[in-house]
Protein backbone atom coordinates (compact mmCIF):
# COMPACT_ATOMS: atom_id res chain seq x y z
CA UNK A 1 0.00 0.00 0.00
CA UNK A 2 0.76 3.30 -0.75
CA UNK A 3 1.70 5.61 2.08
CA UNK A 4 1.86 9.52 1.89
CA UNK A 5 3.85 9.93 5.09
CA UNK A 6 6.42 8.19 3.21
CA UNK A 7 5.56 10.58 0.18
CA UNK A 8 6.32 13.56 2.85
CA UNK A 9 9.58 11.96 3.83
CA UNK A 10 11.04 11.86 0.89
CA UNK A 11 10.31 15.35 -0.38
CA UNK A 12 11.76 16.41 2.97
CA UNK A 13 14.58 14.23 2.40
CA UNK A 14 17.90 16.99 1.30
CA UNK A 15 18.96 15.46 -2.01
CA UNK A 16 21.82 15.77 -4.43
CA UNK A 17 21.17 15.22 -8.28
CA UNK A 18 24.48 13.46 -10.06
CA UNK A 19 23.21 12.24 -12.95
CA UNK A 20 21.42 14.87 -15.07
CA UNK A 21 21.70 15.70 -18.47
CA UNK A 22 20.68 19.57 -18.84
CA UNK A 23 19.66 18.51 -22.64
CA UNK A 24 17.93 15.66 -21.23
CA UNK A 25 15.96 18.09 -19.19
CA UNK A 26 14.14 20.30 -22.15
CA UNK A 27 10.44 20.16 -21.69
CA UNK A 28 8.72 20.12 -25.50
CA UNK A 29 6.89 23.06 -24.57
CA UNK A 30 10.06 24.85 -24.00
CA UNK A 31 11.22 23.26 -27.04
CA UNK A 32 8.60 24.70 -29.06
CA UNK A 33 9.02 28.31 -27.14
CA UNK A 34 12.64 28.11 -28.29
CA UNK A 35 12.25 27.18 -31.94
CA UNK A 36 9.95 29.70 -32.18
CA UNK A 37 12.36 32.37 -30.92
CA UNK A 38 15.24 31.14 -33.33
CA UNK A 39 12.72 30.76 -35.85
CA UNK A 40 12.82 27.23 -36.76
CA UNK A 41 10.43 24.39 -37.72
CA UNK A 42 10.46 21.30 -35.81
CA UNK A 43 8.62 18.21 -37.41
CA UNK A 44 6.00 18.17 -34.90
CA UNK A 45 2.79 19.70 -34.78
CA UNK A 46 2.41 20.38 -30.99
CA UNK A 47 4.08 19.39 -27.25
CA UNK A 48 1.59 16.04 -27.13
CA UNK A 49 3.04 14.98 -30.64
CA UNK A 50 6.56 15.66 -29.47
CA UNK A 51 5.44 13.17 -26.16
CA UNK A 52 3.70 10.66 -28.06
CA UNK A 53 7.02 10.02 -30.09
CA UNK A 54 8.78 9.14 -26.53
CA UNK A 55 8.44 5.33 -27.06
CA UNK A 56 12.29 4.08 -27.22
CA UNK A 57 13.45 0.39 -27.54
CA UNK A 58 17.30 1.25 -26.13
CA UNK A 59 19.41 3.86 -25.68
CA UNK A 60 20.09 4.54 -29.56
CA UNK A 61 16.68 4.90 -30.01
CA UNK A 62 16.56 7.59 -27.53
CA UNK A 63 19.88 9.63 -28.25
CA UNK A 64 18.10 10.07 -32.22
CA UNK A 65 15.67 12.13 -31.05
CA UNK A 66 16.96 13.65 -28.03
CA UNK A 67 19.92 14.92 -30.40
CA UNK A 68 16.86 16.34 -32.37
CA UNK A 69 15.70 18.24 -29.96
CA UNK A 70 18.78 19.55 -28.21
CA UNK A 71 19.20 21.20 -32.01
CA UNK A 72 16.78 24.25 -31.16
CA UNK A 73 19.24 25.43 -28.60
CA UNK A 74 21.62 27.89 -30.38
CA UNK A 75 22.47 31.21 -27.67
CA UNK A 76 23.80 31.55 -24.45
CA UNK A 77 20.10 32.96 -23.48
CA UNK A 78 18.60 28.83 -24.82
CA UNK A 79 21.42 27.46 -22.47
CA UNK A 80 20.65 29.98 -19.83
CA UNK A 81 16.66 29.63 -20.06
CA UNK A 82 17.22 25.45 -20.33
CA UNK A 83 19.44 25.67 -17.01
CA UNK A 84 16.92 27.74 -15.23
CA UNK A 85 13.73 25.91 -15.67
CA UNK A 86 15.54 22.58 -14.80
CA UNK A 87 16.72 24.19 -11.71
CA UNK A 88 13.61 25.91 -10.23
CA UNK A 89 11.80 22.28 -10.47
CA UNK A 90 14.61 20.96 -8.72
CA UNK A 91 14.82 22.99 -6.10
CA UNK A 92 10.79 22.41 -5.30
CA UNK A 93 12.05 18.79 -5.22
CA UNK A 94 14.40 19.62 -2.55
CA UNK A 95 17.43 18.80 -4.67
CA UNK A 96 19.97 20.95 -2.73
CA UNK A 97 23.04 20.12 -4.93
CA UNK A 98 23.66 19.43 -8.57
CA UNK A 99 26.10 17.82 -10.54
CA UNK A 100 25.09 18.70 -14.33
CA UNK A 101 26.09 16.94 -17.77
CA UNK A 102 26.79 19.22 -20.46
CA UNK A 103 27.55 18.32 -23.98
CA UNK A 104 28.95 20.21 -26.07
CA UNK A 105 30.17 19.12 -29.41
CA UNK A 106 26.71 18.34 -29.77
CA UNK A 107 26.16 21.91 -30.01
CA UNK A 108 29.77 23.35 -31.21
CA UNK A 109 29.24 20.78 -34.48
CA UNK A 110 26.08 22.62 -35.25
CA UNK A 111 28.28 25.99 -35.49
CA UNK A 112 27.29 26.97 -31.87
CA UNK A 113 30.19 28.78 -29.88
CA UNK A 114 31.37 26.64 -26.61
CA UNK A 115 31.12 30.36 -25.00
CA UNK A 116 27.67 30.17 -25.35
CA UNK A 117 27.22 27.22 -24.15
CA UNK A 118 29.23 27.15 -20.87
CA UNK A 119 28.30 30.91 -20.27
CA UNK A 120 24.42 30.63 -20.29
CA UNK A 121 24.80 27.37 -17.94
CA UNK A 122 26.68 28.80 -16.04
CA UNK A 123 24.52 32.52 -15.74
CA UNK A 124 21.58 30.20 -14.19
CA UNK A 125 23.88 28.12 -12.00
CA UNK A 126 24.94 31.49 -10.31
CA UNK A 127 21.36 32.50 -9.97
CA UNK A 128 20.08 29.19 -8.42
CA UNK A 129 22.53 29.92 -5.54
CA UNK A 130 21.50 32.85 -5.17
CA UNK A 131 17.87 32.73 -5.64
CA UNK A 132 16.85 29.35 -5.06
CA UNK A 133 19.65 28.01 -2.72
CA UNK A 134 20.60 25.09 -5.36
CA UNK A 135 24.32 24.69 -5.71
CA UNK A 136 25.82 23.07 -8.80
CA UNK A 137 29.20 21.81 -10.49
CA UNK A 138 28.96 21.78 -14.67
CA UNK A 139 30.46 18.26 -16.01
CA UNK A 140 31.54 18.39 -19.63
CA UNK A 141 30.84 15.37 -21.27
CA UNK A 142 32.41 13.49 -24.53
CA UNK A 143 29.97 12.32 -26.96
CA UNK A 144 31.73 8.43 -27.23
CA UNK A 145 30.50 8.14 -30.43
CA UNK A 146 32.40 10.72 -31.67
CA UNK A 147 36.36 10.36 -32.09
CA UNK A 148 38.81 10.63 -29.32
CA UNK A 149 40.68 13.27 -31.53
CA UNK A 150 37.28 15.64 -31.54
CA UNK A 151 37.20 14.78 -27.71
CA UNK A 152 40.66 16.06 -27.42
CA UNK A 153 39.45 19.29 -29.25
CA UNK A 154 36.91 20.21 -27.23
CA UNK A 155 38.89 19.76 -24.26
CA UNK A 156 41.21 22.34 -25.74
CA UNK A 157 38.14 24.38 -26.49
CA UNK A 158 36.94 24.06 -22.84
CA UNK A 159 39.85 24.69 -20.74
CA UNK A 160 40.29 28.38 -21.42
CA UNK A 161 36.39 28.59 -19.23
CA UNK A 162 38.20 25.66 -16.76
CA UNK A 163 36.69 28.11 -13.54
CA UNK A 164 33.04 27.10 -14.67
CA UNK A 165 33.20 23.03 -14.94
CA UNK A 166 34.55 20.43 -12.30
CA UNK A 167 34.94 17.61 -14.43
CA UNK A 168 35.08 15.76 -17.48
CA UNK A 169 32.63 13.09 -18.25
CA UNK A 170 31.61 10.44 -21.34
CA UNK A 171 27.91 9.85 -22.42
CA UNK A 172 26.38 8.59 -25.65
CA UNK A 173 26.34 5.45 -27.48
CA UNK A 174 28.12 3.03 -24.87
CA UNK A 175 28.13 -0.02 -27.37
CA UNK A 176 31.73 -1.10 -28.70
CA UNK A 177 32.85 2.47 -27.56
CA UNK A 178 34.74 0.79 -24.82
CA UNK A 179 36.48 3.99 -22.12
CA UNK A 180 40.13 2.74 -22.90
CA UNK A 181 39.64 5.16 -26.59
CA UNK A 182 39.45 8.19 -24.42
CA UNK A 183 42.37 7.12 -22.08
CA UNK A 184 44.39 10.43 -23.63
CA UNK A 185 41.70 12.53 -22.85
CA UNK A 186 41.48 11.76 -19.93
CA UNK A 187 44.47 11.75 -18.58
CA UNK A 188 45.31 15.15 -19.73
CA UNK A 189 41.73 16.73 -18.08
CA UNK A 190 43.41 14.82 -14.66
CA UNK A 191 46.48 16.69 -15.61
CA UNK A 192 44.39 20.06 -16.16
CA UNK A 193 43.10 19.26 -12.29
CA UNK A 194 39.71 18.34 -13.34
CA UNK A 195 37.62 15.41 -12.04
CA UNK A 196 36.54 12.52 -13.72
CA UNK A 197 33.34 10.34 -14.21
CA UNK A 198 31.97 8.43 -16.91
CA UNK A 199 28.84 6.24 -18.19
CA UNK A 200 29.62 2.64 -17.91
CA UNK A 201 27.49 -0.39 -17.83
CA UNK A 202 24.14 1.09 -18.72
CA UNK A 203 24.10 -1.34 -21.94
CA UNK A 204 28.05 -1.87 -22.24
CA UNK A 205 29.42 -4.79 -20.56
CA UNK A 206 31.05 -4.91 -16.56
CA UNK A 207 34.43 -5.03 -18.38
CA UNK A 208 33.54 -1.37 -19.46
CA UNK A 209 33.45 -0.17 -15.60
CA UNK A 210 36.71 -1.82 -14.77
CA UNK A 211 38.22 0.38 -17.94
CA UNK A 212 36.61 3.48 -16.50
CA UNK A 213 38.28 2.84 -13.52
CA UNK A 214 41.46 1.58 -14.38
CA UNK A 215 42.03 3.27 -16.96
CA UNK A 216 40.40 6.68 -16.86
CA UNK A 217 40.54 6.97 -13.18
CA UNK A 218 37.16 7.99 -12.37
CA UNK A 219 35.99 8.38 -8.77
CA UNK A 220 32.36 7.40 -9.63
CA UNK A 221 30.50 5.42 -12.23
CA UNK A 222 27.19 7.17 -14.30
CA UNK A 223 24.51 4.05 -14.43
CA UNK A 224 26.79 0.75 -13.76
CA UNK A 225 23.68 -1.49 -13.69
CA UNK A 226 25.96 -4.39 -15.34
CA UNK A 227 28.10 -4.43 -12.87
CA UNK A 228 26.31 -7.30 -11.06
CA UNK A 229 27.64 -9.82 -14.44
CA UNK A 230 30.98 -9.73 -12.53
CA UNK A 231 31.22 -10.36 -8.70
CA UNK A 232 34.37 -9.52 -8.05
CA UNK A 233 33.49 -6.15 -9.75
CA UNK A 234 30.71 -5.72 -6.98
CA UNK A 235 33.04 -6.75 -4.61
CA UNK A 236 35.08 -4.02 -5.58
CA UNK A 237 32.74 -0.94 -5.64
CA UNK A 238 31.52 -2.16 -2.40
CA UNK A 239 34.68 -1.99 -0.37
CA UNK A 240 35.84 0.89 -2.44
CA UNK A 241 32.47 2.94 -1.98
CA UNK A 242 32.73 3.50 -5.53
CA UNK A 243 29.86 5.43 -6.31
CA UNK A 244 27.05 4.25 -8.66
CA UNK A 245 24.80 7.36 -9.98
CA UNK A 246 21.74 5.16 -11.37
CA UNK A 247 19.03 6.17 -12.74
CA UNK A 248 15.99 4.15 -12.17
CA UNK A 249 13.54 5.72 -14.46
CA UNK A 250 15.70 5.65 -17.27
CA UNK A 251 16.55 2.14 -17.48
CA UNK A 252 13.28 0.99 -17.79
CA UNK A 253 12.42 3.73 -20.94
CA UNK A 254 15.41 2.62 -22.53
CA UNK A 255 14.59 -1.13 -21.56
CA UNK A 256 17.77 -1.91 -19.71
CA UNK A 257 15.12 -3.33 -17.21
CA UNK A 258 11.54 -4.60 -17.76
CA UNK A 259 10.19 -3.19 -15.29
CA UNK A 260 11.03 -1.11 -12.14
CA UNK A 261 10.47 -3.86 -9.59
CA UNK A 262 12.96 -6.00 -11.77
CA UNK A 263 16.11 -2.63 -10.88
CA UNK A 264 19.04 -4.17 -8.48
CA UNK A 265 19.08 -0.42 -7.10
CA UNK A 266 18.11 -2.21 -3.66
CA UNK A 267 20.44 -5.34 -4.07
CA UNK A 268 23.53 -3.23 -4.60
CA UNK A 269 22.54 -1.14 -1.86
CA UNK A 270 21.78 -3.72 0.61
CA UNK A 271 25.41 -5.57 -0.18
CA UNK A 272 27.13 -2.10 0.82
CA UNK A 273 27.21 0.07 -2.69
CA UNK A 274 27.42 3.67 -2.60
CA UNK A 275 24.21 3.58 -4.90
CA UNK A 276 22.13 6.73 -5.80
CA UNK A 277 18.88 7.63 -7.24
CA UNK A 278 18.99 10.24 -10.23
CA UNK A 279 16.98 10.99 -12.98
CA UNK A 280 19.66 11.11 -16.50
CA UNK A 281 16.87 13.03 -18.79
CA UNK A 282 13.98 14.02 -17.01
CA UNK A 283 11.66 15.14 -19.85
CA UNK A 284 11.73 12.21 -21.89
CA UNK A 285 12.11 9.61 -19.02
CA UNK A 286 8.62 10.66 -16.79
CA UNK A 287 10.33 12.34 -14.33
CA UNK A 288 12.79 14.44 -11.99
CA UNK A 289 14.61 13.09 -8.91
CA UNK A 290 11.74 13.16 -6.22
CA UNK A 291 9.74 10.83 -9.02
CA UNK A 292 12.57 8.64 -8.91
CA UNK A 293 12.78 8.43 -5.88
CA UNK A 294 8.92 7.98 -5.20
CA UNK A 295 8.60 5.04 -7.90
CA UNK A 296 11.74 3.60 -6.77
CA UNK A 297 10.32 2.99 -3.20
CA UNK A 298 6.66 2.26 -4.23
CA UNK A 299 8.39 -0.32 -6.84
CA UNK A 300 11.00 -2.03 -4.37
CA UNK A 301 9.61 -1.75 -1.04
CA UNK A 302 11.76 1.35 0.33
CA UNK A 303 11.59 2.24 3.74
CA UNK A 304 12.76 5.09 5.54
CA UNK A 305 16.12 3.44 6.01
CA UNK A 306 16.56 3.00 2.84
CA UNK A 307 15.67 6.17 1.20
CA UNK A 308 18.36 8.29 4.04
CA UNK A 309 20.95 6.26 3.09
CA UNK A 310 20.39 6.57 -0.68
CA UNK A 311 20.05 10.96 0.32
CA UNK A 312 22.86 10.68 2.25
CA UNK A 313 25.23 8.74 -0.52
CA UNK A 314 23.76 11.28 -3.08
CA UNK A 315 25.74 13.34 -0.55
CA UNK A 316 28.61 11.26 -0.18
CA UNK A 317 29.34 10.88 -3.94
CA UNK A 318 29.16 14.72 -4.80
CA UNK A 319 32.06 16.81 -5.28
CA UNK A 320 30.84 19.12 -2.28
CA UNK A 321 33.66 19.61 0.34
CA UNK A 322 33.56 17.57 3.42
CA UNK A 323 31.80 20.26 5.97
CA UNK A 324 29.12 20.33 3.52
CA UNK A 325 28.04 16.95 3.41
CA UNK A 326 28.14 16.46 7.16
CA UNK A 327 25.70 19.21 6.97
CA UNK A 328 23.56 17.29 4.70
CA UNK A 329 24.01 13.92 6.47
CA UNK A 330 23.15 15.75 10.20
CA UNK A 331 19.95 17.29 8.49
CA UNK A 332 19.20 13.80 7.30
CA UNK A 333 19.48 12.52 10.26
CA UNK A 334 17.20 14.56 12.09
CA UNK A 335 14.80 13.86 9.53
CA UNK A 336 14.78 10.20 10.15
CA UNK A 337 14.63 10.86 13.80
CA UNK A 338 11.72 13.15 13.73
N1 LIG B 1 23.09 11.02 -22.99
C1 LIG B 1 21.96 11.40 -22.42
N2 LIG B 1 21.44 10.41 -21.68
C2 LIG B 1 22.28 9.35 -21.79
C3 LIG B 1 22.31 8.05 -21.26
N3 LIG B 1 21.36 7.57 -20.47
N4 LIG B 1 23.32 7.24 -21.61
C4 LIG B 1 24.28 7.68 -22.42
N5 LIG B 1 24.31 8.90 -22.93
C5 LIG B 1 23.32 9.75 -22.62
ZN1 LIG C 1 23.17 9.61 -18.50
Amino acid sequence: MKSHGLDAFILALPKAELHLHIEGTLEPELMFAIAKRNKLKLRFKNADEVRRAYAFTDLQSFLNIYYEGAAVLQTERDFHDLAWSYLERAAKQNVRHAEIFFDPQTHTSRGVPFQAVIEGLHGACREAREKLGVSTKLILCFLRHLSPEDALNTLDEALPFQEYFEAVGLDSTEKNRPPELFTVVYAKARAAGLKAVAHAGEEGPADYIRQALDLLKVSRIDHGVRCVEDADLVARLAEERIPLTMCPLSNVKLCVFKSLKEHNLRKLLEKGLCVTVNSDDPAYFGGYALDNYLKSAEALGLGRDELAQLAKNSFEASFLPAAEKKCCYDEIDRLGAS
